[in-house]
Formats: C-alpha cells, structure tokens, sequence
C-alpha cells in the first residue's frame, strides 16, 4: 500500500537498520603477541644484535683488507726480477756489459790494472760530489753503477768523455773511470746499486 506523501506508483524506500551488524572499524588485541619479559630484554637484544652486526662487519672488513693486501704484494715472479744474478767470468778485462734491472740499465765494467791506478790517483777534494774509489767500488776490478745521467736521467756512452769514463751526450757530462762526475751538469756521481759478490764468480745486483 502506498504510503502518505509517496508519489503514485514509487515504492517507499526501505533503509535497513546496520546496528546488528559486526563493527569493522574495530581495531583487534595484540597483545597475546607482546613479550611478556618488559623494556629491558628488548633493549638488552638490540643492543646484542648491533652488537654482532659491528663485529661480523669488522671480520668482513678485516678479511677484505687482507686479500687485498695479499693480492698487492709481490708475486714470485716480480720478486725474482728485483734481483739480477750476473755471471761475472763471460766478462773480460777491460770490457763494459750493460744489464737491465728493475728497468734501468746497469753498467758493469771489468776494469783493467791501469784504470784502477788512474781512478786511485784523483785528488777527491777536486770532486764535485767527492768519493774515493774504493768506497764506489768493494773489489776494484768491478765496478757496478747504474747507466742513469744524474742531470736528467739519459743513459751515458761507455768509453768515452774527457775521462775515459763514460759521456752523456744529452748535456754534456763527462764522468771518469770510476764512475765520477767531473765536467758537465751533472750534479752527482754515477750511482752504485745495492750489489754483492758471491761463490762461484757471481754478482748479485738487488
Ligand atoms: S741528462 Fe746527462 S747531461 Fe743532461
């Protein structure tokens, strides 16, 4: 039956009552979920995980900086090159041989009897970088420097210069028969590698 004030033929809208129905808006416990041990156990928890965090990162850290140590030093391979093993017998009186260590050339001079003589007799206090002979060379017959100009770096001419030493041609410096400067702009003498001579008329350079 139409209700009073419902136009004719409309059906009066009917609106349900929700107060029966569930309240989603109701937000649920969790507290079973809570720990029941308090404040202080939690903390004491972090504090440990942070804890072992730090300390797993610092092992991690170490081993890293380890390899990495180990892969940056040097391989056998690269050891064996910083020492040069020369033998000495194929080199005869009054010859010059140049080897290659660590990239530089190194003179070797078998000298004779008279350029022993001639590098004793030189008056040092005339040197510019003042050395006798025998502090440059151990056994006077050999005498071992590196084929480096102390100017500039360019590698000197055996036999040759004023002094019957060696000349560098780049600038013009004349270094003796014991490897020392004596005209020219080079500031020092030739300089004398780290080198021994062992059993079996061997030299060992490095
Ligand atoms: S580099 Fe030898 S004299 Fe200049």
């Amino acid at each position: 039956m139409p209700l009073i004030g419902t136009p004719a033929g409309l059906v009066a809208q009917v609106r349900f009552n929700h107060s029966s129905a569930r309240d989603t808006t109701q937000i649920p416990s969790f507290d079973k979920y809570k720990s029941g041990s308090g404040d202080a156990s939690n903390r004491a928890f972090s504090y440990f995980m942070v804890g072992t965090t730090g300390a797993l990162s610092f092992l991690g850290a170490k081993t890293t900086v380890a390899d990495f140590l180990a892969n940056m030093s040097a391989s056998a391979d690269v050891l064996a090159l910083a020492k040069v093993e020369v033998d000495l017998s194929t080199i005869p009186e009054g010859r010059n041989v140049t080897i290659k260590w660590r990239g530089k050339p190194v003179f070797i001079r078998h000298r004779t009897a008279d350029e022993i003589e001639e590098a004793n007799s030189v008056n040092i206090k005339d040197l510019r970088d003042p050395q006798t002979d025998a502090e440059r060379a151990s056994k006077p017959e050999w005498l071992v420097m590196l084929g480096v100009c102390t100017h500039l770096g360019c590698v000197p001419i055996g036999e040759a210069g004023d002094y019957g030493g060696w000349y560098c041609p780049c600038h013009g410096s004349h270094y003796d028969i014991s490897g020392r400067i004596r005209k020219g702009p080079a500031p020092l003498n030739l300089e004398i590698p780290v080198h021994s001579f062992e059993e079996g008329n061997k030299l060992v350079i490095g």
